[in-house]
C-alpha cells in the first residue's frame, strides 16, 4: 500500500444495480471497504431510491456492511444510526423550501399518464409515479411547465425508464451528499459516489469522483457521454466489481 491509498475516504454508492446485483462481487467489495474503515476511518454511506421500508427488506436479503448513515427516498431522508425513526430534522428543514406537497400533488394528478406508487415509496418531500418510457419525455415537459407556471420549480427526476419522481427544488441525492460531505467535513477528492440509472445524475454533478457501473442505465451513459472529465470513470465490469475497479483507478484502494 502507499500512502495514498491509507487516506481515510468516503464512500457513497447506490444499491440496486449498483452495490448489489452480483453477489460474489459484493463480498469481496464489502471485505475491502469494511477492512479500511476499520483501520482508516473511511465512512460507509448508501444512497438509495428505496424508503427505510423497502431498505431494510433489502438488509434481511443481501450481506450489506451497516453503513455509516443511510440516505434513502433519493435523497429526501437521512438517517445517522439503525435506529433513529426519524429521517434528519435540520435536512428536513432544507427540503421544506419552496415545497407545498398537496398543491403539487393536485397538479401531477391531473396527468393521465402518472400512475401512483406503492404508499411506502411517499413522504413528505417525495411524490413518485410509474411513467411508461413512450410517454415520458412529452408527460415530463407538460407537468414541468404546470408546475413552474404555479411557482413551483422542483425537481423531476426519471429514472431506468419506469420512474418518476417528483423532489423539493433542494433534495436529491446529490445534494444529499453534499450536506453530509459538509456535517463531516470531507472535501470531495476525499469521496467517492457510485451509480448505475437517473437518479444517480445528481451525485456525479459535484467535484466528488463518480463511478459509473458497467450495467447503467441509458439516462445514465448518455449523461457520461455529454458530461464526463477526468473526475469520472466508467467501469468495464458490472456492479460491484466495477465499484472495485473505480476505487483501484480512483487510488482510494
Ligand atoms: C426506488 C424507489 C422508487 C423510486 C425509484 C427511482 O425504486 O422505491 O420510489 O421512484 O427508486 O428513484
Ligand atoms: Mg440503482
Amino acid at each position: 500500500m502507499n500512502a495514498d491509498n491509507m487516506s481515510p475516504f468516503l464512500f457513497v454508492t447506490d444499491l440496486d444495480n449498483t452495490l448489489v446485483g452480483d453477489d460474489s462481487a459484493l463480498l469481496e467489495l464489502n471485505q475491502q471497504l469494511a477492512k479500511h474503515r476499520e483501520r482508516y476511518h473511511s465512512k460507509i454511506v448508501y444512497a438509495t431510491g428505496r424508503s427505510l421500508y423497502l431498505y431494510r427488506l433489502l438488509a434481511e436479503a443481501k450481506s450489506l456492511l451497516p453503513p455509516d448513515a443511510l440516505i434513502t427516498s433519493v435523497g429526501t431522508e437521512m438517517y445517522f444510526d439503525q435506529n433513529q425513526q426519524q429521517s434528519d430534522p435540520e435536512w428536513s428543514k432544507i427540503l421544506a423550501q419552496g415545497w407545498n406537497r398537496e398543491a403539487i400533488v393536485k397538479i401531477a394528478n391531473q396527468f393521465e399518464h402518472l400512475q401512483s406508487q406503492p404508499k411506502s415509496e411517499q413522504n413528505p418531500f417525495k411524490i413518485s409515479y410509474y411513467l411508461a418510457e413512450a410517454v415520458a419525455n412529452e408527460t415530463i415537459t407538460r407537468l414541468k411547465a404546470a408546475l413552474m407556471a404555479q411557482g413551483y420549480g422542483i425537481k423531476l427526476i426519471y429514472s431506468a425508464g419506469q420512474d418518476l419522481d417528483l423532489l423539493p427544488k433542494n433534495g436529491d441525492k446529490g445534494l444529499a451528499v453534499q450536506f453530509l460531505r459538509q456535517r463531516w467535513e470531507i472535501p470531495p477528492e476525499q469521496t467517492i459516489v457510485c451509480g448505475d440509472s437517473g437518479n444517480d445524475i445528481s451525485m456525479f454533478e459535484g467535484l466528488e469522483k463518480g463511478l459509473i457501473v458497467s450495467n447503467a442505465k441509458p439516462e445514465l451513459l448518455q449523461w457520461y457521454e455529454t458530461n464526463r472529465d477526468k473526475n469520472h470513470h466508467l467501469a468495464h465490469s458490472p456492479c460491484a466489481g466495477g465499484i472495485l475497479e473505480g476505487l483501484k483507478h480512483f487510488n482510494f484502494l
